[in-house]
């Protein structure tokens, strides 16, 4: 992945940061349609690759990109006048569900190291992120730019920073959080220091 990738992270504007969060997913789509033509003619199931994958699809598409839309464009855009019901923030929040439906599938292929079951879920996977990425690129990005204020806009790129910084603090306690909780386990011998 080349340094063009992230270049998105500087922008101010909330919709430009996720249209650049779009390019690198597109980019990591790209190297699974890639991986997924070496396995079907027959090169090694490489482990290493998918698990990178399953990391981006949590930490990054999930952990980090829906969040940003669900938690934060969404509402607002309802707010606005879409309905939360039947609008297409509707649509688009059941595509994230399916997503992650089929990143779990991903998993679970992985698991058993079964090369069809994985090809399948990483296909539909692909297909189903590419054409959620249209939808919000060409319908959902124009009609946010219609409808939010400039004082909207400015407030959303501000949750979108304290989202990111946040995230980063938990990925920073999170270790430590573990090494307490282990060392608070009965006949551990850091049990006496919790
Ligand atoms: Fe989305
Ligand atoms: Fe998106």
């Amino acid at each position: 992945m080349d340094a063009g990738a992230f270049d998105w992270a500087a922008t101010d504007h909330p919709i430009d940061v996720l249209l650049g969060e779009h390019r690198t997913i597109l980019r990591v789509l790209d190297e699974v349609d890639r991986e997924c033509r070496n396995l079907e003619g027959n090169q090694p199931l490489r482990e290493a690759f998918w698990q990178d994958v399953l990391r981006f699809c949590d930490e990054f598409d999930a952990g980090l990109h829906h969040q940003k839309e669900e938690d934060l464009l969404f509402p607002l855009l309802e707010t606005n006048g879409l309905s939360a019901a039947a609008g297409p923030t509707a649509v688009l929040r059941d595509e994230h569900l399916r997503s992650k439906f089929w990143r779990s599938r991903m998993g679970q292929a992985l698991a058993q190291r079964d090369r069809s079951r994985l090809l399948a879920a990483a296909a539909s996977h692909v297909d189903l992120a590419r054409s959620h990425i249209l939808k919000e690129n060409q319908i959902l990005f124009p009609l946010a730019r219609r409808l939010l204020a400039p004082g909207e806009l400015e407030q959303l790129h501000r949750d979108f920073r304290l989202l990111s910084a946040d995230q980063r603090l938990s990925y920073w306690l999170r270790p430590q959080a573990a090494v307490r909780s282990i060392a608070a386990m009965p006949g551990s011998s850091g049990a006496a220091l919790a």
